[in-house]
């Protein structure tokens, strides 16, 4: 049997101690399945004297990540520590300097510098691989990179945060605002120290932008994306869309159009009968369209300790194997550039706005859209008032800048009593 792959781990929190214990628990299994027997050498964490609930003294302690990754008993270094920089990015360096495999659950850290990690690994022939920083325990980059390999990928969408997931979906069961389920989930701990990563769609915009790479033969680029938080939806457009057979999701979608890739992570409607809109609570889904495959839904847990360990250990079983491919799926150095995701291609509307109530207002509101060449699929009014009147619009498809421009000009007609609403409805 060949010598056993000898891993140092940096960040022993809930993934890190996840990790070891799998490699505890199922040392057999892996051995029988890779070939090779994998061993832990070294770890390392902020505090030494925590107890993580799991058992560390056979393995040596170092304080210092950056010499953890360079140990000569270290074949892989197994990342854990989380961040875009600092500790974790001098790290992977190192270890890449030293020539040794990386394995990762870092979405910020290669959202933000995986084209330089990428071209650093690959001129020194050694593996980059990051299963666990997209869709925690969803096998998607695998899928992409492996399994559709044939395939060229027309469309990729998912729902990667749930943390929003959950907020969402909890204002639409219990018909609480968004400041009191946001509350509820700091209570819960669904949160990241910074919930903007969360609410803001930072954290599921990095993971989109390393799906785009995989898919789409691009240059990792967080700056392009567009991205939009859930902070804004209120239970009034959640209750509203769910009456008209929509669901709300922050959704990442990426796809070529005739301007450009478009790629974003927004806030948008979904059919509530599809997977997408019968996603519930804190679990992730992410569909992937090729042209000889169709679509295909993989669903899952994206976070927690056995779902993101398990996609930790998937990477280093692999590895075990003696699998290596380009980063991102193609060399990083053919990677294209791109600068800024394009315009997303004409999509249906759902504009939510309230007028004053009085006569014309609606059809001033037709006009404009018709000014712009945006139909209207399906019109509602709800919920008068005795001086305003809420209103609802489903476009047929039309294209942002020219709904931006009808919103423009529905300022200019007198009738507007609120800032309209417009979600982007998918097709999915
Ligand atoms: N905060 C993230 C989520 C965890 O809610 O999905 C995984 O990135």
């Amino acid at each position: 049997m060949p010598s056993p792959l000898r891993l140092g781990i940096a960040g022993l929190g809930t993934v890190g101690a996840g990790v070891i214990k799998i490699i505890q628990r199922q040392s057999a299994l892996i051995t029988a399945r890779t070939g090779r027997e994998v061993t832990i050498s070294a770890v390392s964490a902020r505090s030494r004297d925590r107890d993580r609930g799991v058992r560390l003294n056979d393995y040596a302690w170092e304080d210092d990540p950056v010499t953890l990754a360079k140990r000569d008993d270290v074949d892989v270094f197994v990342e854990l520590m989380g961040g875009s920089d600092g500790p974790a990015k001098d790290a992977v360096e190192a270890a890449i300097a030293a020539g040794k495999d990386v394995v990762t659950a870092n979405k910020a850290l290669l959202a933000i510098h995986g084209q330089a990690i990428a071209e650093a690994a690959e001129s020194k022939g050694v593996s980059v691989r990051f299963e666990a920083a997209v869709a925690g325990g969803i096998p998607c980059i695998k899928a992409l990179t492996e399994g559709l390999a044939g395939n060229e990928i027309t469309r990729v969408m998912g729902v990667m945060n749930g943390t929003c997931n959950y907020i969402l979906t909890r204002m639409q069961s219990a018909g609480l605002d968004y400041q009191t389920v946001f509350a509820e989930c700091e209570e819960l701990g669904y949160l990241e120290a910074d919930p903007t990563l969360d609410v803001g769609g930072i954290d599921a915009g990095h993971k989109l932008a390393i799906l785009v790479a995989i898919a789409f033969g691009t240059q990792v680029n967080f700056d392009a994306l567009n991205i939009e938080g859930i902070e804004r939806i209120t239970t009034e457009d959640i209750e509203q869309a769910a009456d008209m057979g929509y669901r709300v999701k922050l959704l990442g979608v990426a796809q070529k159009t005739g301007r450009g890739l478009d790629a974003r992570m927004t806030p948008c409607l979904v059919p509530d009968k599809s997977p997408l809109g019968q996603l519930e609570g804190g679990t992730n889904m992410v569909v992937i369209e090729g042209d000889s495959v169709g679509q295909i839904v993989l669903r899952g847990a994206g976070a927690g300790e056995g779902p993101t360990a398990s996609a930790v250990m998937g990477d280093i079983c692999d590895l075990a194997r003696g699998l290596s491919l380009p980063v991102f799926g193609v060399p990083a150095t053919t990677l294209q550039s791109i600068e800024a995701a394009g315009v997303g291609a004409p999509a249906p509307w759902y504009l939510r706005m309230t007028l004053v109530d009085k006569p014309g207002a609606l059809a001033k509101i037709a006009a404009v859209l018709g000014d712009e060449g945006i139909s209207i699929d399906r019109m509602r009014q709800y919920g008068h008032t005795s001086t305003h009147a809420p209103v609802l619009i489903v476009t047929h498809k039309a294209a942002r800048p020219a709904l931006d421009q009808a919103i423009v000009a529905m300022h200019g007609t007198g009738v507007l009593a609120s800032e309209p609403v417009a979600i982007r409805i998918e097709e999915v």
